[in-house]
């Protein structure tokens, strides 16, 4: 390294001098982030910080606890090329450092898919992942008979947690039927996940091999975990859609782990709507509401009512936790809610790729710009292209009042965390001149 620095021996003392003192200014700079992450990472985890960086920091930490790097940087221009040197050098140490982790956490019939696109959009520095968790708890059901809540956080937790740092042999095992070599035909809506369906993930189509998939406007062979591995590495960021985690706090390991930088985005909407929606997407599931809708009275004490309070109370103790801002979640959680989406979708997503701290690209800006307004040509229940101002009224107009009602009973607590206005009769759930959503920030 001396031969690129100046050959007088006078001007090496200096530079000595001065390189001993930025470094250890560097490292004494308690709250640095980089030096917290490059230590993370480059000292293996159960071994302490090395003797080496101790010795040089002692004699000048003591006098110069106080001076701010940036002050320093002002004092000497030489510090900023410096400091983009030592950047530099972290992030060749270390291949995640400045990579984002997105986490969009959602229940189903909340708008999650059309929300998973603003960062399936973003473009070439972005790997998305749409509902890979689906495979996990697929398996688990088919294991107990049943989904076992406790059984499923730590599993989803460590998929979650291998996924974001582009490693899917947590996932591989959960794949029905096990992959051969890394490779699978059967990953669950493939075509959801733009990474997946380009080149190179996207293989050509092998003569005689049956299973292939529709990848957008194109055909894949079957996924290659190792080609989609490979390009993973290769983004700087990851987002991952999942409807399947219960509560936030079992992600708790995800935030404190150092290699990642994960933000939790949580998607609500009024649980009335999420209701009325799942009665017509899953009608075969949701029939003991369809036929209550019909004739009769809701058994308040049904498995059915009872499963629904569940699933607002799991949301609504996921967001306290959120709001509460602890520790652990600081900075990394953000609330939102479908209907303010669907209302203001780029003052929403632009709010959301500033808490992400992503660039929000104009290739998102249009896609939102398409996919908010003209809705002719609208499709199936699981299409993202609707008129969403109108879309996210159009419940009230679905749900029975007493139905209605009954969420209003069992969800209660959730709702006014969220700001959803009761209906207080059939008249107000159906009067389009009363808004049941009340304004409100959450941040
Ligand atoms: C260091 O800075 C803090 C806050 O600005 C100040 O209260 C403290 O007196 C300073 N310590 C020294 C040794 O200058
Ligand atoms: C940092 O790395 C980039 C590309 O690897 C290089 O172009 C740039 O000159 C480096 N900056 C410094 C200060 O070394
Ligand atoms: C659920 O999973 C936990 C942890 O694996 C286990 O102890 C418990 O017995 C399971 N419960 C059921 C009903 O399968
Ligand atoms: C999957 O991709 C890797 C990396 O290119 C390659 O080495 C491997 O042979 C591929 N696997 C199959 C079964 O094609
Ligand atoms: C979308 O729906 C809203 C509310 O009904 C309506 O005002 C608007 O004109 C619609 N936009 C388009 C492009 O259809």
């Amino acid at each position: 390294m001396w031969k690129h620095l100046p050959v007088c021996p006078r001007m090496r003392i200096k530079y000595t001098v001065f390189l001993v003192f930025v470094v250890a200014l560097v490292i004494i700079e308690k709250e640095n982030n980089i030096i917290s992450r490059v230590s993370d990472k480059l000292t293996p985890r159960q071994t302490p910080q090395t003797p080496l960086q101790v010795t040089i920091v002692a004699p000048l930490a003591a006098t110069k606890q106080n001076d701010s790097r940036s002050s320093i940087g002002k004092l000497d221009p030489g510090f900023r090329h410096m400091k983009r040197r030592l950047e530099n050098f972290t992030e060749q140490a270390d291949p995640s450092w400045g990579k984002k982790h997105i986490l969009l956490l959602a229940t189903t019939r909340t708008g999650s898919s059309f929300v998973g696109e603003f960062f399936n959009q973003q473009g070439e520095n972005m790997f998305y992942l749409f509902e890979p968790l689906w495979h996990v708890e697929r398996a688990l059901t088919l294991e107990t008979g049943g989904t076992n809540a406790s059984a499923a956080g730590p599993a989803y937790r460590d998929v979650l947690q291998g996924l974001f740092l582009c490693d899917f042999t947590p996932l591989e095992g959960f794949i029905e039927p096990v992959p051969i070599d890394h490779v699978t035909p059967n990953l669950f809506r493939r075509e959801s996940s733009s990474s997946l369906c380009e080149e190179p993930v996207c293989s050509p189509v092998v003569k005689g091999v049956f299973e292939r998939y529709r990848c957008r406007t194109r055909r894949c062979g079957p996924l290659n975990f190792t080609l989609a591995s490979e390009s993973c590495r290769q983004k700087e960021h990851r987002a991952i859609k999942s409807v399947r985690v219960r509560q936030l706090e079992t992600l708790r390991p995800l935030a404190e782990d150092p290699r990642l930088d994960v933000k939790f985005i949580q998607l609500v909407r009024d649980p009335r709507a999420v209701l009325a929606s799942r009665m017509v997407a899953f009608s075969t599931k949701y029939k003991n509401w369809k036929r209550w809708a019909v004739d009769g009275e809701v058994p308040v004490d049904d498995d059915e009512v009872r499963k629904l309070k569940g699933n607002c109370d799991n949301i609504r103790l996921s967001a306290e936790a959120g709001l509460k801002q602890p520790e652990w979640l600081r900075e990394r959680y953000m609330l939102v809610r479908y209907e303010d989406i669907a209302r203001f979708p780029m003052r929403k997503a632009t709010e959301m790729y500033q808490f992400t701290g992503i660039p929000f690209t104009p290739k998102v800006k249009e896609w939102i710009l398409k996919n908010t307004q003209a809705s002719k040509e609208v499709s199936g229940v699981y299409s993202t292209q609707k008129n969403s101002s109108e879309q996210v009224e159009k419940w009230r107009f679905s749900i029975p009042f007493k139905l209605a009602q009954v969420v209003q009973k069992v969800c209660g607590p959730t709702m006014k965390l969220f700001g959803y206005k009761f209906a207080e009769s059939k008249e107000m759930l159906t009067d389009k001149s009363i808004s049941l959503i009340e304004e409100k920030n959450f941040s």
